[in-house]
């Protein structure tokens, strides 16, 4: 059964912003090391930080307040073929599905919770 939905979208300029103003303790308070280096420094830098940004997001959204959630809780990898999931370093009850796209200035994620 679907258990909520969630979207989100983030401009790529304000992730830079942020980057540059606040470095390395931004990016710790938001990610965690394994989704940096799944990410490190390949194409698309910028892009794909506000992309997993914008996936934890939505992935609060979809699970509404059911369970309380901070943003280093939800790690947004990439399976083999490229497409992207999360895992959690909470026990949740719901499987979550996501999808992520981006391009220059934007970045958006969508999320489906499902009850298991
Ligand atoms: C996977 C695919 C849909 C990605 O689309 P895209 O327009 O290139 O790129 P988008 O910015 O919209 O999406 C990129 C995101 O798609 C996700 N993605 C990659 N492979 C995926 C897959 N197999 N399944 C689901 N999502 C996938 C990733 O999350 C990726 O972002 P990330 O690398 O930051 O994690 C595309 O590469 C593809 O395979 N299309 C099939 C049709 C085709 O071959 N078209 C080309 C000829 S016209």
């Amino acid at each position: 059964m679907v258990a909520g939905v969630g979207i989100d979208i983030i401009k790529i300029e304000k992730m830079k912003q942020a980057i540059d103003k606040w470095g390395d303790s931004f990016l710790d308070r938001v990610f965690n090391p394994e989704e940096i280096e799944n990410i490190y420094k390949g194409k698309m830098y910028y892009q794909r930080l506000a992309a997993r940004f914008a996936a934890k997001e939505a992935v609060i959204k979809a699970l509404s307040k059911e369970y309380p959630l901070a943003l280093k809780d939800i790690i947004i990898l990439n399976k083999p073929n490229g497409a992207p999931y999360c895992k959690f370093k909470k026990d949740i009850g719901d499987e979550i599905f996501l999808s992520i796209t981006h391009v220059e200035d934007y970045a958006v994620a969508s999320a489906v919770a499902q009850k298991t």
